[in-house]
Parts: C-alpha cells; structure tokens; sequence
C-alpha cells in the first residue's frame, strides 16, 4: 500500500507567458515577458536573458526591434489548444494543474476601472476544462510578468500603488472563479524580485541608484499584497487556500570548516527571510540586521506589519531544480556561474555560488540533487509546519523526436523518478507534503533563456527555438511513466 494519500494533487505547473501565446489576442494588454527577446545560445552559453531595460522596452513598442524574434508571445500556443492539451494531461492521470491567469489579459493596462471579459471567459473555458476530468487547478496570480503599463508607468511593484492595482485584480478573479478554483498562489518564486527585478517585480532597476533598497522595498510592497490578497481570499471563499512559492535552492557549505557553514547558513536566510514573512508574518532579525548594515531603509504604512500578521498564508509551496553551495572564501573556489545574473550584488546573503563537485550539473549550470530536496522539504516544515506543495521540480534538456514520432526521455525519468523517491520518504515519514506539480507538463518556453528546445515536457510540443513547426503535440516515454506513478499513488517508480 502506498503511503501516499489517495487525494494528493499529482500534476504539472505552467506559467501562462510561456504557455499560452496569443499575445495580441483576446483583448489581451502587453505584458513585461512579451517584451523579452530570443537570444541564440550561442551568444547567451545557457545564462539569464530575461531582462530589458526602459530604453529597450520603448524601442520595441515604436517598432525599432520588428526583426527579433520574442518566444513568450507565442508560447506553445495552449490558447487554442487547451482542450487538446487539458484531455492529455487528463490521459495522464493528473488530478492537478498548476496554471498561471495572465495579468493584462484580465486588466491589459493594470489599472483599468474594468475587466477584460473575453480574457476572463478564456480562463472559464480552461477551468470548466480541467474540472469536467476532475482535475484541480492550482492558479498562481503572477507568474513573471505584469501589465508592461504598470512597468513603464510605475516602474513596477517598486510603487505602492500596485497594491491596490494587483488586489483589484485578484478580486476579480476571486469572485468570477469562487466556485471554480480552490488552491491560489499571489506571486510565482517571490525571491526573484530581488535576484532579477524585472522578471519578479517588473521594476527597471537602471532607474535606480541602489538596487537593494528598490528591491527590498519593492518586495515589501509585494509581501503586503500577498497579505491583502490573503486577506480577501478568505473573505470571499473560506475554503480557498493560499500559498507561497518560493525559489528555492539550498545552499551547503563547501567543507566542514565552521566558517563555510557560517556562510552557508547565512546564504539561506536569504531564502528563509521570504517564508517568514509570509508564512510566520514577520520580518526576522537577521533580516532587519542586513537592512541597517546595508542602510536599507524600508517605508511602511501604519498598519503593514499587522497586515503580515494576520494575513499569513495556509501552506508553502516551491520550486525545486538543484541544490547549491558556497564556503567563506568562494573567490578561491570554481564558480558555477552559468546562471547568475549580470549585475547580481555580491555579499553575505547573496554570496557566489561554487561548484558542489558530488552533483552532476546539466549544460544549463542545475546541479542535480534528489536528496536536497529531502533536505528541504524537511526544513521547510521544520521551520514552518504547514502543508507543501512541490510547485515546480523537472529536468530541463534537449529531446529528439524520432522519425517514428517518439521521443525516448529516460534520462528525464530518472531524475523525476529520484526526486518523488526522496518526496515519498518525506510523507511517509508524516511532513504534510499534499502535492507534487512537475514543472513544464507540457513543452513550453523557458523562462531563463527563451529556449523552446530546453523541454521539461511529459507532452513534445514540435516547435524549434524560433516558432518553426507543426506546434503538434507527442507524448514522450515519460508521459506514460508519469502515468504509471500516477496510478500507484507513487508507488511504482520503476
Ligand atoms: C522557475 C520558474 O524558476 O524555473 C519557471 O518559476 C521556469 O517559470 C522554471 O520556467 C525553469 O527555468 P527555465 O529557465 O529552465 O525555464
């Protein structure tokens, strides 16, 4: 029998920039991630190409880059394909879908006095969708992007006034989808304000002279709508749940000289800091710490702090690729730098990330790691004692459609099989994990490099990096694996 509970969400996670497409359609507005070019790999060598600066934005929008090519305006088309692509996943047995509702197709400038009612009926569309196969969604409000309009107008969420922009969204969306619509997450991986302030916050951050103090600010501001929007979740539907998300990635210290596990432990507040805010309602003390070292000096109304308080969330979910590590002296260590972004502040709570010579690391610089994600699962409801979600975990790599239309994908087998192992000991050993949503069910673009070839997909979508192809989707060996586990409850891994 297996450990697993008969009504664990087993499923896949999207984000509707790199799904959906139909960018122009809809009534939808620009969003920040229709703004992000493809850069060939050649020139990026697999690093971060998802940020673009104002001058670059106002380029665009006058006409001046009409030969780029911009992957997350196309996604994988699900558009006009969500039926096909919902009766695939529910072949598979999935009885989750995590899903993300695209801000500026609800309001396409953000501060509209009114809806968009063709992008809302989309969304009802998709629901009825996954119900009619009683699969769950689980819909994260922002996913990496923003109404372009509220960025160039506001400079994002470092403005306090897309509070009230984002609840009255959320609002919206909470009414019309009351009865549709159980499991909600505010923002995708919260952290990444800070790391790439565009993707997270919308926020050009060459407008400021001191990144830390715009970002922190910026995700104070996001702290108190998650807060808000918990707030009025549970005011318009008390059965709603609503979680965090994080990305998270644990750092170990390189050796067991105490000070490398100083540094590593100091490198993981910076993960924590963002739970505990939202989970405990508290800004923690080494956090006000850094704040003064570093003359951070966060605004705040009268009442945030209650806000926090009172409004924290009822489960933590995140996202989970690889492990990393770091050690007092990283300068004299070899670096995995493939995936820091240019710019990135360099100090104690975001120190240099080096190589962890025990882990395989994938030509995009994840180093793989199954039992991390026992590790942090276990710190995760050591700290926190709420359920979790696993909202994202997969294996991003090449894939080949063969002549006969198959693709055999068993190296991605083996790492989902090696991470839901490592889940498992977890439940069985009594942590609440309740879900489980690989990333990328289905191929779509990625968010880091625009790729469309770098696939986490149990579904092959056929399309190359520039949109060439039938877009005609296959399934891939691990679809009917995923299948299989499904079925056992996660008992047959083999
Ligand atoms: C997570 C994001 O950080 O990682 C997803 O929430 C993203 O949007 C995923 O796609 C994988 O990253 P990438 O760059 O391989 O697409």
């Amino acid at each position: 029998m297996s450990q697993i509970p008969s009504d664990f969400l087993w499923g896949g996670a999207t984000a509707a920039n790199q799904l959906e497409g139909a960018y122009n359609e809809g009534g939808k507005g620009l969003s920040t991630a229709d703004m992000v070019k493809f850069v060939p790999r050649e020139v990026s060598q697999g690093t971060n190409t998802e940020t673009v600066t104002y001058a670059e934005a106002l380029e665009i929008i006058a006409g001046q880059h009409d030969n780029e090519y911009y992957p997350k305006r196309w996604g994988v088309d699900f558009y006009h394909h969500f039926k096909e692509d919902i009766a695939l996943m529910a072949e598979m047995g999935m009885t989750c879908f995590r899903m993300s509702i695209s801000w500026p197709r609800i309001f396409p400038h953000g501060d509209d006095l009114e809806p968009n009612e063709e992008g809302l009926q989309f969304y009802d569309q998709v629901f009825d969708e996954c119900l009619k196969y009683g699969i769950e969604p689980l819909v994260t409000l922002s996913h990496y992007e923003m109404p372009l309009h509220l960025s160039l107008e506001y400079n994002g969420w470092e403005n306090r006034k897309c509070i009230d922009f984002f609840l009255t969204y959320a609002k919206t969306v909470f009414e019309r989808y009351k009865h549709k619509v159980k499991y909600w997450i505010p923002f995708n991986e919260i952290n990444m304000s800070l790391h790439l302030p565009y993707t997270g916050g919308g926020i050009f951050i060459e407008k400021s002279n001191n990144k830390l103090q715009t970002t922190f600010q910026a995700l104070h501001h996001q702290f108190v709508a998650s807060a808000l929007t918990t707030k009025l979740a549970r005011e318009i539907n008390s059965q709603f749940q609503i979680g965090s998300m994080l990305g998270l990635s644990l750092y170990y210290p390189k050796t067991n000289a105490p000070e490398d596990i100083l540094a590593a432990q100091t490198a993981n507040r910076i993960n924590y800091f963002f739970l505990d805010v939202l989970s405990k309602g508290e800004y923690p003390t080494y956090a006000n710490a850094y704040f003064q070292k570093n003359q951070v000096q966060i605004h705040m109304e009268e009442n945030d702090l209650k806000i926090l308080k009172d409004n924290t969330i009822d489960f933590n979910s995140f996202s989970y690729y690889y492990s990393l590590c770091t050690c007092a002296h990283p300068e004299n260590e070899e670096s995995l730098v493939a995936f820091v972004p240019e710019g990135e502040v360099i100090d104690e709570f975001h120190p240099r990330k080096v190589r962890n010579n025990n882990l395989e690391v994938t030509d995009w610089g994840f180093q793989i790691d199954p039992i991390g994600l026992r590790i942090a699962i276990n710190e995760i409801w050591d700290r926190y004692h709420k359920p979790i979600i696993i909202s994202e975990n997969g294996l991003g790599t090449y894939d080949t459609l063969t002549t006969d239309k198959k693709i055999h994908d068993n190296y991605r087998i083996q790492y989902l099989r090696e991470h839901i192992a490592q889940m498992k000991i977890c439940v069985e050993e009594g942590i609440p994990v309740i879900g489980y949503t690989s990333w990328g069910c289905i191929d779509i673009v990625s968010a880091g490099t625009s790729e469309r070839t770098k696939r986490y997909g149990y579904i092959y979508v056929d399309s190359d990096d520039y949109g060439n192809g039938t877009f005609n989707r296959y399934k891939k060996d691990s679809f009917y694996w995923y299948k299989k586990v499904i079925a056992s409850h996660g008992e047959d891994l083999d």
